[in-house]
């Protein structure tokens, strides 16, 4: 038996009308990409799976053998054909593209280069490191409080109650809405009466932090600022323990040397209380080198509050004031930075200019 008649041009997708027309819309759609995703697109219909070209190469295969040889010759030289199209449509694309993207993403080399400064510690940060460290080597403890305070913590307790007139000496932030009892801290004072509560005793604590206070900002005010508490209750403690804690901490931190002095003062949670001053770093209090801009020829800085714990706190937190006693102290950290800066506005430390912060270093 003879393989029938079999005319691979009546086979329909091999017909040479279809695979003329298989190459003429293949062209056409390869020419019409204006995009490397278009053109992908174009590949996929038209030299993909799916496509005319590749249907007709399937054909093949049911051509008796006699016919397969010519049929293919044919299938193949179309398939090329859009091949190459394909191929040099592409890099015309690419070519295109990156000559885009050299315009689009030009780099000026010869911009100069922004100032980026560094970041730094912000001093008032180190110096508030510097001090904890000072006490944490005696021994003592770093501790911390709520900047949103319960008035109890911040008044109540440090012998200050509500119709007690010291409460008018701090300019109090209260916490909406009225009668909340709510402030933000004025001290750092409370994270005493929290230590003594949370710690037990003996209890050596020194608590740096932010508190807050109602006045308009200018060179020599800020409604925020940074304070450091120290507190020491045990058994036996007494004003001697204060004087030499103090001495240490002011020479440690401040200036080898340097002496200090108790000037009676008053505070609700301290009796007796005094001012902590110390001699002046700059002129020392000498006569032959004033004027002094530091200390306004006064030879003292003040640095900040102390006293023996009011036996009013020592009660309010439980603690039995027949059998321990204590001191406590309280400075404001802006103004000891400013002092040992000769900073003049207090601003300076808030604004958040990098020079500044660079410009003090990071040793506090
Ligand atoms: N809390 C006081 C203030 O902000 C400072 C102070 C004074 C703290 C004497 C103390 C102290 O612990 O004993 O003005």
């Amino acid at each position: 038996m003879s393989a029938p008649d079999y005319d691979p041009k009546r086979v329909d997708a091999l017909s040479p009308e279809s695979l003329e027309h298989a190459r003429a819309e293949a062209l056409e759609a390869l020419r019409d990409a204006s995009s490397l995703d278009e053109l992908a697109a174009a590949k996929t219909a038209h030299l993909g799976g799916s496509a005319p070209i590749s249907l007709a190469n399937r054909e093949i295969g049911v051509l008796p053998p006699a016919a397969r040889g010519d049929a293919g010759k044919r299938v193949n030289e179309v398939r090329g054909v859009i091949e190459a199209a394909f191929l040099s449509a592409r890099a015309a694309l690419e070519d295109e593209r990156d000559a885009r993207v050299l315009v689009e993403e030009r780099v000026d080399v010869s911009l100069l280069p922004g100032t980026v400064l560094p970041g730094g510690r912000h001093p008032l940060m180190a110096l508030q490191d510097r001090i904890a460290d000072v006490f944490v080597a005696m021994g003592w403890e770093v501790a911390e409080g709520p900047e949103v305070e319960h008035e109890w913590f911040n008044f109540d307790a440090l012998n200050m109650p509500a119709d007690h007139p010291a409460r008018e000496m701090q300019d109090t932030l209260w916490v909406a809405p009225e009668g909340s009892g709510v402030v933000l801290r004025t001290q750092t004072s409370p994270v005493q009466i929290r230590s003594l509560l949370a710690r037990g005793l003996p209890c050596y604590v020194v608590a740096p932090g932010r508190v807050y206070r109602n006045d308009a900002l200018d060179a020599t005010h800020s409604p925020v600022f940074g304070q450091v508490e120290g507190l020491c209750v045990d058994e036996g403690i007494t004003m001697a323990h204060l004087r030499g804690t103090l001495a240490h901490f002011a020479e440690a931190t401040i200036g080898q040397g340097l002496k200090t002095r108790l000037r009676p003062s008053y505070f609700p949670f301290t009796e007796p209380s005094a001012e902590l001053d110390l001699q002046c770093f700059n002129c020392r209090g000498e006569a032959s080198r004033q004027p002094c801009r530091v200390c306004s020829d006064e030879g003292w800085i003040e640095l900040g509050g102390c006293g023996m714990v009011n036996p009013a706190v020592l009660v309010a937190c439980g603690v039995d004031p027949e059998r321990y006693s204590g001191f406590a102290f309280g400075m404001g950290l802006d103004r000891t930075l400013m002092f040992r800066h000769g900073i003049t506005d207090i601003r300076d430390l808030y604004e958040g200019d990098q020079r500044f912060t660079l410009a003090l270093g990071t040793e506090g």
